[in-house]
């Protein structure tokens, strides 16, 4: 083992974040292994999303579904339900299509090389080495964003990202140690995490403080360079909030594949660049026989996509008590409200158009 994985693992067995997917060292060293169906959740929820914004999520699927053969055997809807409010919903459908795989094609366990795990839905290359890795002590380069801060730094290299990728795996394939991969893939992501931080890295606590390159000439706070991003467009649209007279909501869901696919909404417009906002023709179709009156409500609703931002303006209407639900839609009622598998940005629009 190279003396800087080492201390990195020396650095880890005393600092190591307690975390509810984790299997800390002492734990380990005594030889309790981490499950691979919690590791592998773990992981799937933590891409794009903060350990904090992931931690009741972890806690609830863990609690509902112990195992990946409880979670095969759900209904997708359930699985929506219960990802709403986390973001990137592919990931749920995915999750739930992954889960069948491994009950259907191997057993209920999960593979245990890079390579098969990269065949299963929504493992990509970086979520089969961390699985590997964490789940499997495979030596697998595990590199997100914290490893190649962290990276970008020991090495003081100055190639923006994406360009500098391959290096970044280069190097850090070169440090992952025979013994003990998977503590030292979560070292570096504590390591970034904690100490190697964004704007004001805490060097004199950094086990790494003698070999890092970039610390030494001085720039290691503005690493990684990174390419220009293209400048997000902003879109436009219109939500309309049905609310019958016992204050349910009428929803319906959207198509299943595509941005938010298989979660549900109010009846929205289309939206797109330069789409107006008070256009009642945008109104959809289905709402047409249930001759509403329409007010727009003060507050737009704004969101920002991984591509675009979203405005939407939204319009409340009321209907009676007896109205009844178009076809595709359904009324959710108040305490039916908070289960239904309402993106963040939905929720919003919903809460705006109900407000008063
Ligand atoms: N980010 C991605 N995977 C992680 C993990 N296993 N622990 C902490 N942060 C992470």
């Amino acid at each position: 083992m190279t003396s800087l994985a080492a201390e990195l693992l020396d650095w880890y067995d005393r600092h190591a974040r307690a975390l509810p997917w984790r299997v800390g060292p002492r734990e380990r060293a005594r030889g309790t292994r981490p499950d691979p169906y919690r590791v592998w959740l773990s992981e799937i929820m933590l891409q794009q999303t903060t350990v904090q914004a992931v931690k009741p999520y972890f806690d609830a699927f863990t609690a509902r579904w112990p195992d990946v053969s409880a979670l095969a055997n759900e209904d997708e809807a359930e699985v929506m339900k219960a990802w709403a409010g986390l973001g990137y919903y592919s990931r749920a459908r995915n999750l739930k299509a992954c889960a069948e795989a491994v009950a259907r094609d191997h057993d209920g366990r999960f593979p245990d090389t890079e390579e098969a795990l990269r065949a299963l839905p929504g493992i990509g290359p970086y979520t089969a080495a961390a699985i590997a890795a964490i789940a499997f002590d495979r030596p697998a380069a595990v590199v997100d964003g914290n490893v190649e801060r962290v990276m970008t730094r020991l090495r003081a290299m100055e190639t923006p990202l994406p360009d500098a990728k391959p290096q970044i795996r280069e190097e850090t394939t070169a440090l992952v140690p025979t013994h003990r991969p998977g503590d030292f893939a979560q070292a570096m992501m504590d390591l970034g995490a904690t100490i190697c931080s964004p704007r004001k890295p805490a060097c004199a606590l950094c086990p790494w403080i003698t070999p890092c390159a970039g610390r030494a000439a001085g720039i290691a706070e503005t690493l990684p360079r990174k390419a220009p991003k293209k400048a997000k467009p902003t879109r436009h649209g219109m939500a309309f909030v049905v609310e019958r007279a016992d204050g349910a909501v009428l929803l319906r869901r959207r198509p299943p594949k595509g941005l938010l696919g298989g979660m549900s909404e109010p009846p929205v417009s289309a939206w797109g660049e330069g789409v107006a906002k008070d256009d009642l023709a945008a109104v959809p179709s289905e709402l047409d026989a249930m001759g509403l009156d329409w007010r727009r409500v003060s507050a737009d609703v704004r969101h920002t996509f991984t591509h675009f931002h979203l405005e939407l303006a939204v319009w409340h209407a009321r209907a009676p008590l007896e109205a009844e639900a178009p076809d595709g839609c359904w009324w959710s009622g108040a305490n039916a409200l908070s289960g239904e598998a309402l993106p963040t940005v939905m929720r919003k629009a919903v809460e705006a158009g109900t407000r008063r």
